[in-house]
């Protein structure tokens, strides 16, 4: 299973707050080019030609949500070069946790209004995220709790290794999901179920959460015959996760763009409205070089001359 690779190593710079140049790989027709990464304390961040990986880096306290790296998170996001990069995957440092949670240090002493103000920064984070303009792949590794699962879930699509854990412990700890667990787990799986989750405050597995629609995909390792792991289950998600980034990236970014727009903005109203929203998303296509683009290559006759990836130029 997922045999296929990526010969893309991922660079890890391990100088924090600094700057450094990475040669980046060649990725859907893009040039191999000398690239600006900035670090942060807590977040990696790696443009792969024309997509990126987005790498939650504190894995001593297993990736949890303090102030700082949703600072430095929602920074991150902001910086990103969107007329370069058409899809991002997002995911935590190391084999064992994706994100375990806000971070239960820092909210153990909030007032109420302390409180409120701390769901604020991850609710506006992970909102950026759900409405960033380009599509977002969760690859959860590992734990995915409480604001965990929440970001996980803010973003389009969530694939996961197989010793994922998902939950919203929260009702356990004194408080209710604080960056939107309410909300996204009723609209992702049931409101029914996701009562359930929430109230129990019961972690599931990566296969029970494929069983109920809160990801899309869950992924092995890859072991021999003799039972020898080849490639750890974490290694196959990131290949997993950049193979379907790279494959998004491919597509008309215009379109790609507009389908997210389409798909969140209708999700939000009734059908006789969102439906208008997607006519005039459909009809903004037409006004762009990659819709000319896509369709003549379809139309082209000479067999020479059609082209089986169309390199879209996001205008
Ligand atoms: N906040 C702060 N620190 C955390 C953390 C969190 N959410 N989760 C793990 N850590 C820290 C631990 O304190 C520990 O640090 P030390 O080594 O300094 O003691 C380190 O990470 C490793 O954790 P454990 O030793 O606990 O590892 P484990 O393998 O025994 O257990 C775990 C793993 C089951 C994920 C456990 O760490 C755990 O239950 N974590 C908390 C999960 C949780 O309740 N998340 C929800 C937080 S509330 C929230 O997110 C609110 C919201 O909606 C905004």
């Amino acid at each position: 299973m997922w045999a296929e690779t990526i010969n893309q190593g991922r660079r890890r710079i391990p100088d924090a707050r600094s700057l450094a140049y990475a040669r980046l790989p060649q990725s859907c027709g893009t040039k191999t080019v000398q690239k600006k990464i900035e670090t942060m304390e807590y977040i990696l961040y790696e443009q792969k030609g024309a997509y990126a990986v987005l790498t939650i880096n504190r894995e001593k306290a297993l990736n949890a949500l303090n102030s700082q790296v949703l600072d430095e998170l929602n920074e991150t996001l902001d910086k990103i070069n969107l007329e370069e990069v058409r899809a991002l995957v997002i995911t935590g440092a190391g084999a064992k946790s994706f994100v375990a949670g806000a971070d239960i240090g820092e909210m153990s002493n909030l007032t109420k209004a302390e409180g409120e103000a701390f769901g604020k920064k991850g609710n506006d984070v992970f909102r950026k995220i759900e409405e960033f303009p380009i599509p977002v792949i969760a690859a959860v590794n590992g734990f995915a709790l409480g604001g965990g699962c929440e970001i996980s879930m803010s973003c389009d699509i969530r694939i996961c290794s197989d010793n994922a854990v998902f939950g919203q412990p929260e009702v356990g700890l004194g408080i209710t999901p604080g960056f939107g667990g309410t909300q996204r787990l009723a609209r992702l799986v049931s409101p029914g179920m996701a009562k359930q989750l929430i109230y129990t405050a019961r972690n599931i597995k990566a296969e029970e959460a494929y069983r109920i629609g809160l990801v899309n995909q869950v992924i092995s390792a890859e072991v021999d015959e003799a039972g020898n792991v080849v490639k750890t289950a974490q290694e196959n998600l990131l290949a997993a996760a950049e193979k379907m980034a790279q494959t998004i990236a491919q597509n008309a970014p215009i379109a790609v763009r507009n389908c997210k727009k389409a798909i969140n903005e209708g999700l939000q109203t009734d059908m006789d409205h969102a439906i208008v929203i997607e006519e005039k998303l459909f009809g903004d296509c037409f006004e762009t070089e990659d819709q000319k683009a896509g369709m003549g290559n379809f139309l082209e006759k000479d067999k020479e001359k059609k082209l089986k990836v169309v390199p879209f130029k996001n205008r």
